[in-house]
């Protein structure tokens, strides 16, 4: 299947469970199952939230895969990236991004995207990893800066 027609499909499943709920955990748990379900390439999705009590670092948050590692400063990897410029990465080889945190050495590329909420604050970054290069395009940067709106721009 196109990867369009599977990011309709799991769109519509993602605002059918979370429509409802405005619980940010219980929200980022089930996008993380939901996105891990829906794309076999997908082998490590999950959230990284903003630590508000440790000012420029990220804490694991929800996620389907394999152990991540557990905080993420600003300064560091792919995430650390996503949080301190605002706007989404894709790298397309993780062994050509300098400081990339290889949590699990099967991520051959990675896409992550910052998450808003209402006031737009940073609250987390969502981080997907495949075990291919070059998985991410700007379809998926679209559909999922989409979707994290949608949801967590109501909370
Ligand atoms: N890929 C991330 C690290 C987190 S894990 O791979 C789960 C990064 O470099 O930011």
């Amino acid at each position: 299947m196109e990867k369009e027609s599977i990011y309709e499909q799991v769109e519509a499943k993602i605002y059918a469970v979370c429509g409802g709920e405005n619980n940010k955990i219980a929200n980022m748990a089930s996008i993380s199952c939901l996105l891990n379900q829906a794309f076999d390439e997908f082998y490590w999705v999950g959230f990284y939230i903003a630590d508000h009590d440790k000012k420029d670092e990220l804490v694991v948050g929800p996620y389907q895969g394999t152990l991540g590692c557990l905080r993420i400063s600003y300064d560091r990897g792919v995430c650390g990236a996503a949080a301190r410029t605002g706007l989404t990465q894709i790298v397309n080889d993780v062994d050509q991004f300098p400081g990339h945190i290889a949590c699990d050495s099967l991520t051959r590329s990675e896409i992550v995207v910052p998450v808003y909420n209402g006031q737009n604050q940073l609250i987390a970054v969502c981080d997907v990893d495949s075990v291919k290069t070059s998985t991410f395009d700007v379809v998926d940067q679209l559909w999922l800066e989409k979707i994290l709106k949608a949801v967590f721009a109501e909370t």
